[in-house]
C-alpha cells in the first residue's frame, strides 16, 4: 500500500477546519493522513479538540520565543521530528515569513473565507456586507510569501442573502470551509505521492 501523505495542522483558536480535515483522513481512501496539530499558543480549543479526535496536539508558544525567527525554528523542528510533509493552515493566526514558506513551497496549504483575489487579509464577512457583495465564499491556497495571494486549488461560493450578519454569513462560508479543505489536501497529497512514491 502507498504510505499516506503526513500532514500537520496549524491552528490558533476553535479548530473546526482542522477537525474537517482530520474527519476527511479518517476514510482510508483519503491520500492524507493527520499525523499533528501545533497551536502558536495553548489557548486553542483545537488542541483538546484534536486530541479527543485521537491525534497529538502541542502547543508551541509564541510569546515563549525571543521572536519569529525562533518561534519558527520550534515550529520546523517539531514538524521534522514528526516527518511531515504536507502543512495546512487553518486558522493559523500568524504570518509566516518568507523562508519558511519558501521550504514548504507547494506543500503549504492555508483556508481563507472569501472568494480569493477578493478580500485578502481579515474580517472578510463584514467587508463583504459592507461592499454589498451579493456573492461571497471561500479558498483554499498554496501559501506563498504575500499574503493570501498563492496559487488557488480550491473555491466554494455562496450567496449573500437579504438580512444576512456578518455571523449568519461566516456560518454559511465556513460549511463550504469544511467541505473543499479536505478535497483540496487530498488532490495536493495525491499528486506529491505521485511524484515521490516512497515519501520525500
Ligand atoms: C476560518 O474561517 C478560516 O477560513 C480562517 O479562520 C477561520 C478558522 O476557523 N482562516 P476554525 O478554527 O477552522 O474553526
Amino acid at each position: 500500500m502507498i504510505p499516506r501523505v503526513r500532514t500537520a495542522v496549524l491552528i490558533s483558536g476553535r479548530g473546526s477546519n482542522m477537525s474537517a480535515l482530520i474527519e476527511a483522513a479518517r476514510s482510508p481512501d483519503f491520500s492524507a493522513e493527520i499525523v499533528l496539530v501545533l497551536s502558536d499558543g495553548p489557548a486553542a480549543a483545537g488542541l483538546l479538540l484534536a486530541r479527543k479526535l485521537g491525534v497529538a496536539a502541542e502547543a508551541i508558544d509564541f510569546r515563549a520565543y525571543a521572536g519569529k525567527p525562533a518561534f519558527e525554528a520550534a515550529l520546523a523542528a517539531r514538524l521534522t521530528a514528526a516527518s511531515v510533509e504536507i502543512v495546512c493552515l487553518a486558522g493559523f493566526m500568524r504570518v509566516l515569513s518568507a523562508p519558511f514558506v519558501e521550504r514548504w513551497r507547494g506543500r503549504l496549504l492555508n483556508i481563507h473565507p472569501s472568494l480569493l483575489p477578493n478580500l485578502r487579509g481579515l474580517n472578510t464577512h463584514e467587508r463583504a456586507l459592507a461592499q454589498g457583495l451579493v456573492e461571497h465564499g471561500c479558498t483554499v491556497h498554496l501559501v506563498t510569501a504575500e499574503l493570501d495571494a498563492g496559487p488557488i486549488l480550491a473555491r466554494a461560493r455562496v450567496p449573500v442573502l437579504p438580512g444576512d450578519d456578518a455571523r449568519a454569513l461566516a456560518a454559511r462560508v465556513l460549511k463550504e470551509e469544511h467541505r473543499i479543505y479536505p478535497q483540496a489536501l487530498d488532490a495536493v497529497a495525491r499528486s506529491l505521492r505521485a511524484a515521490a512514491p516512497g515519501g520525500l
